[in-house]
């Protein structure tokens, strides 16, 4: 049975998807446990949402990538709130623009390891709570890189597909069991990403300049809907570009002068 307030953990809550998710989730009366490396950004997070909408927020440091650190924190959060209901593992970052003889360690360790290690590591931590609370939604956050591949992003392309693989595996692992299975994979959205990426601000915003990018509070949208959904039906995938566009890699964009 669809819990009235869901208990709903989500990874890299200190901006982009996972914060405005955290904003929206808890406007609807869930309950959060909310974690990224920037734990003073998720504190005064959970203090803010605990305050305007009186529901219970925990908040704890956690780099995904670490198998110790993410256990803590979710039995941490677990213990606090009494229970998990939904796990959006949003945590993930594209780092350079490499072609694939030329990626460094860093960037290649940092999207393999957060993207797909630091996916598994949270949902090996979780999913022993959400089966045993009896209803759940496991939300993975894909991309339109996961459908599609374009130069200089053949790791974080490939990061994305896995991320497609998995979602698939775990939907076929739980068919019969009371928890759904979904990923969002959206295109453009201006957040922190393309700074992380690019690490140059004007850079990363003229990636946007003309178009009309997604927000991330249009993402923690699709995540809301989905979780609102009557409980049979269960979104499988979700791809959401920004009406400006058009493929799934940046090779049709609608760009107004400015
Ligand atoms: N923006 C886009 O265009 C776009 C499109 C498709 C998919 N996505 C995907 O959407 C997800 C969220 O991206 P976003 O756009 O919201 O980017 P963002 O604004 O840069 O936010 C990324 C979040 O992930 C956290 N994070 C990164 N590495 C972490 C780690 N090792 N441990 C814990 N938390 C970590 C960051 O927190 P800390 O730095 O504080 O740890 C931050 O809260 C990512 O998986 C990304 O690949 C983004």
């Amino acid at each position: 049975m669809h819990p009235t307030s869901p208990i709903v953990l989500i990874t890299g809550a200190s901006a982009g998807f996972g914060q405005a998710t955290a904003r929206l989730l808890a406007a609807q009366g869930c309950h959060l446990i909310l974690g990224a490396r920037r734990v003073e950004k998720v504190q005064a997070l959970a203090d803010e949402l605990a305050q305007a909408h009186g529901v219970r927020v925990f908040a704890g440091q956690v780099d995904t990538r670490d198998t110790a650190s993410v256990n803590a924190f979710v039995e941490a959060g677990v213990k606090a709130l009494g229970g998990l209901n939904v796990v959006v593992a949003n945590a993930g970052l594209a780092s350079g623009l490499h072609k694939l003889w030329e990626i460094p360690d860093e960037d290649l360790e940092a999207m393999l390891r957060t993207n797909v290690e630091g996916v598994v590591k949270t949902l090996r931590a979780t999913l022993p709570h959400v089966r045993q609370s009896g209803w759940g939604h496991i939300f993975f956050i894909g991309s339109t890189a996961g459908h599609q591949t374009y130069e200089g992003g053949g790791v974080y392309c490939a990061s994305k597909h896995g991320i497609k693989a998995m979602a698939h595996a775990l939907r076929l692992e739980l068919c019969g069991e009371p928890i759904r299975v979904t990923s969002i994979d959206p295109g453009m959205a201006e957040t922190e990403f393309a700074l992380v990426r690019l690490k140059d601000a004007d850079k990363a915003k003229s990636l946007y300049q003309g178009l009309e990018a997604l927000t991330a509070n249009d993402v923690a949208e699709c995540i809301r809907w989905s979780l609102a959904l009557p409980e049979h039906i269960n979104i499988d995938e979700m791809i959401v570009k920004c009406r400006d566009q058009a493929s799934h890699t940046m090779a049709k964009v609608n760009r107004r002068s400015v």
